[in-house]
């Protein structure tokens, strides 16, 4: 069965193939910046680009900066990111120029091969470092990596996340936009680095309240939408085998067109997942109308509601308040509605925020784009998944 909510690795992980060569070929001359929603398949993407880009030359750090919040932070994280490698590499008798990095923070360097101690000294010593200026001493790092002969490739999980608390913690001097200048000079002197940076939030929207989204347009972004439907029946098909259903067409579509498109894996993966306890629990054969009773009654009742709740309450996290108000109204018009008029949207816009700003209104919808909540096409709105919309309607239609 399809985990549900951990990131799919090794035998669990299904197709992408596309995006993995589109992503490998960017990588050759670019930084990509992987864009889609949480539960899209991004961690998913991140860890096999991770496993296909590691071997020969290549250095590759994977990094979830979710919890990070300040750049000094981010640096020792990079540094700690190095020190994994180095002895994972050094295990493989590989020795490299980067060791000189922790000669910077640490006479005896040594000690690389000794983990725990090791690492918990030199991450003390590395923040200390940073904390005098964390700028000076990282172009001291990046130089070190810039002579070095392999190719480094960083994976920033979560990396919008890691801006947005660096602009809400900082207190005067904005770190976030510091560090977000410092990064571009970096990736802009680095030639054997590569970035590849993702998040569940749309850096377009983290990045306006920062100084503005020119610091990333080098970044080649590259969207994670759904899978293709032949391979969403595939994966359906597949569980049908595993869980000895009888398995025909009929019901593969059957509970497609339930999820409906786009056919995020996530999805697929909640409504196989409740269809399984059903069955278990009832004992009956998979049919039709065991599909459609799940459907109804589980994924769109209260059983299933916490896979769904975090897109509602995300507009009050990472929106403005009255951008979270009038996109939730918004929203609730459009779920009831196959396209909903984009004039029809700004009469909400208007009554729900007071405001007249045709522009503010325009970019609260391309943030509802970016963020996968809807699709904009000639003036006409609807929603992106068919599955959110049904359970929007439901718990969040009344507008
Ligand atoms: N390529 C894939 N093959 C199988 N399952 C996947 C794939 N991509 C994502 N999933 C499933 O979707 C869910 C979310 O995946 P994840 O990579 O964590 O998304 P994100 O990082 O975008 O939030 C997980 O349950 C995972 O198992
Ligand atoms: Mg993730």
């Amino acid at each position: 069965m399809m985990p549900v909510g951990n990131p799919a690795i090794g035998e669990d992980f299904v197709d992408r193939e596309q995006e993995i060569k589109q992503i490998l070929s960017a990588l050759k001359k670019d930084n990509v910046l992987l864009a889609a929603p949480r539960r899209f398949g991004k961690t998913s993407i991140m860890r096999k680009l991770e496993k296909e880009l590691f071997g020969g030359s290549n250095v590759v750090i994977f990094l979830d900066v979710e919890s990070v919040s300040s750049p000094q932070r981010f640096l020792s994280e990079i540094i700690m990111g190095l020190t994994d490698f180095e002895e994972f590499s050094s295990e493989s008798g590989s020795s490299s120029k980067l060791k000189n990095i922790y000669k910077l923070f640490q006479d005896n360097v040594e000690e690389v091969g000794v983990p725990a101690i090791f690492k918990a000294k030199l991450r003390r010593s590395v923040e200390e470092g940073l904390k005098e200026d964390w700028i000076d001493k990282s172009n001291e790092v990046f130089q070190i990596i810039n002579k070095s002969d392999e190719n480094i490739y960083f994976i920033f999980d979560e990396f919008p996340i890691a801006i947005k608390n660096m602009n809400e913690s900082d207190t005067d001097e904005s770190d976030a936009e510091m560090f977000l200048s410092w990064f571009r000079k970096l990736r802009q002197t680095c030639t054997n680095v590569r970035f590849i940076v993702g998040g569940s939030v749309s850096i377009e929207r983290v990045l306006r309240d920062v100084g503005g989204t020119n610091v990333i347009n080098d970044f080649r972004v590259i969207r994670v939408d759904g899978f293709e439907r032949d391979i969403a029946l595939q994966i359906v098909k597949q569980v049908f085998e595993e869980e000895s259903w009888e398995y025909t067409s009929l019901l593969g579509n059957k509970i497609l067109d339930c999820v409906g498109e786009s056919y995020i894996p996530y999805f697929v993966g909640i409504m196989l997942s409740a269809l399984l306890d059903e069955q278990i629990i009832t004992g009956k054969e998979v049919d039709e109308s065991l599909i459609e009773d799940v459907y109804n009654v589980h994924i769109l009742g209260s059983k299933c509601k916490h896979y769904f709740d975090p897109y509602f309450h995300r507009l009050k996290i990472f929106y403005q308040e009255m951008d979270s108000k009038a996109a939730r109204a918004i929203l609730g018009n459009v779920s009831n509605n196959e396209n909903y008029s984009l004039e029809l949207a700004f009469d909400v816009f208007q009554r729900e925020t007071g405001s007249h700003d045709y522009e503010h209104f325009l970019d609260l919808i391309s943030d509802l784009e970016n963020d996968f909540y809807i699709e904009h096409n000639c003036g006409q709105l609807s929603f992106y998944s068919k599955i959110l919309k049904d359970w929007w309607r439901i718990y969040h239609g009344n507008f």
